[in-house]
């Protein structure tokens, strides 16, 4: 069976549609669930891939797990949590599954995890996570596939001061979850900050825990005895919400997403206005409309930890500047692999040199459909922007990516007037493409 978007010139796109929580909170949201005894509630839970696996990935290591697609309500109770080690073929789908390490290690005091695989994008090694547990006195061996971890009993845990070299976000959380519960006294210097790992802070709150954010990057974490179950709503999606408002921007629509935050977004925000486009903030700072402009301007962008230009927004904003007028410099400082998405836009008619990680976009009239590959989640994004804008027909296979990444997007953009299918051609039984309309796919609760 093999999958594949299909999208048509479709300008103007117009509506207002809602948004799902955000996969990047999610991930870790799931994960920390692993330090509790009992059932817990998270609500706005998008159906993407990647909360599939972590939905897999508890489940295989004994948790009771209720997932409502529909309802995007996850239900997790975990007093049925006996093992410390995830099986390794569900651990290497996705990147996010190291975040289990920390919680496994919490509540075991040892954990055996797969060595997650790097992507496209980039090697994605984790040396500062372990560079951090191990000075918080866990002894980890690696041997190639696996992480063999464990609390060395001698090891007193009264205070640790951790320096990351980098703002790291999976590296943060998962010193965070590890350090929650127990004795001592925990400080992450450098933590990353994005809206994602504020979520994360937020819920364990919730849950009982002492974690205190102090000027400047710091994170200082108190251990406490347990941490209570908890009932939480996912923060909306700010690449889901950036996808959109792209979307009309490149196509010249108007749109509204009550649901955004605002002041999740800023330096994203800035650079739409920069293009000329219509920002209006909704009332008491939620909510977002975008007004596009005729005829945008191209603007420079650099990627940076938050509250920088986020990185998962790079390559859907190059799809929106290949149309706009001018010349665009967009710089990638967060992955050294993520312009894959270049050779598929200059494909679609883009004029895009690249220079190692530097891109220059000159801005043309129009782009045109044809077939291209999308290489990764936001990679596939971009394709998608470009087949709206583009004359003709365009067919994007990698849809695994997209589905990795997003709660059925292809459905809201539909909403919003986009022409675009997703079409599943099953070979011997069925000679033709068989488009699946949307909303037609069955829902059910896994
Ligand atoms: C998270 O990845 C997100 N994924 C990524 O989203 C996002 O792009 C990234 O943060 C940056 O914002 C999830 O939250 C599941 P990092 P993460 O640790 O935690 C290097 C998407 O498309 N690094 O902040 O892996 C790393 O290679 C995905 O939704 C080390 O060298 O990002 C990268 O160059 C893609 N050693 C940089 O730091 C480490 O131990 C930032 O990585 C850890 C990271």
């Amino acid at each position: 069976m093999s999958e594949y978007i299909v999208t048509e010139q479709s300008l103007g796109l117009s509506g207002e549609v809602p948004l799902v929580g955000a996969k990047n909170s999610v991930l870790a949201l799931t994960a920390s669930l692993i330090l509790t005894q009992g059932k817990s509630i998270i609500t706005n839970v998008p159906s993407s891939l990647d909360v599939l696996q972590m939905v897999a990935l508890l489940r295989d290591i004994g948790a009771d797990v209720m997932f409502d697609k529909e309802r995007h309500h996850l239900e997790v109770d975990t007093r049925g949590i006996a093992s410390f080690e995830p099986r390794p073929e569900i651990m290497k789908k996705m990147r996010g599954s190291i975040l289990l390490l920390g919680p496994l290690l919490s509540r075991f005091g040892k954990a055996r995890v797969a060595l997650p695989g790097g992507c496209l994008i980039g090697a994605r090694p984790i040396d500062y996570h372990l560079r951090g547990l191990r000075k918080m006195g866990v002894v980890i061996e690696e041997d190639g596939r696996f992480l063999n971890a464990s609390i060395h009993p001698g090891i007193s845990q009264d205070h640790t001061r951790i320096v990351l070299e980098y703002p790291s976000v999976g590296a943060t959380e998962n010193i965070i979850m590890f350090a929650v519960v127990g004795k001592g006294e925990t400080t992450i210097v450098n933590a990353a900050f994005e809206p994602e790992v504020f979520d994360l802070i937020t819920m364990l709150r919730k849950m009982g825990a002492k974690i205190y954010c102090e000027p400047v990057s710091i994170i200082r974490i108190e251990g406490v005895s347990a941490l209570s179950t908890v009932v939480h709503e996912v923060i909306p999606d700010r690449l889901e919400a950036g996808a959109l408002l792209l979307a009309t921007a490149i196509t010249g629509g108007q749109i509204k997403l009550p649901d955004a935050q605002p002041d999740c977004m800023e330096m994203f925000l800035e650079k739409l206005r920069d293009m000329g486009h219509t920002i209006r903030i909704g009332e008491h700072g939620k909510g977002i409309e975008l007004i596009a402009h005729p005829s945008p301007r191209c603007v420079d962008i650099k990627t940076y930890p938050y509250p920088g230009f986020p990185t998962d927004l790079q390559a859907p904003m190059m799809a929106a500047q290949a149309t706009a007028t001018g010349i665009s410099i967009i710089e990638e400082t967060i992955f050294e692999n993520r312009m894959l998405h270049v050779k598929e836009l200059q494909k679609m008619g883009a004029q895009i040199s690249l220079e190692g990680s530097k891109a220059i976009v000159r801005g043309v009239d129009g782009l045109y459909g044809t077939e291209v590959v999308a290489t990764d989640i936001r990679a596939s994004c971009a394709l998608v922007l470009a087949g709206l804008a583009a004359e003709g027909e365009t067919t994007i296979t990698g849809v695994h990516h997209w589905r990795r990444g997003y709660d059925f997007l292809e459905r809201k953009l539909a909403k919003l007037g986009a022409k675009i299918s997703l079409v599943t051609h099953t070979t011997l039984t069925e000679p033709l493409p068989q488009k699946i309309e949307r909303g037609s796919e069955p829902q059910a609760t896994i």
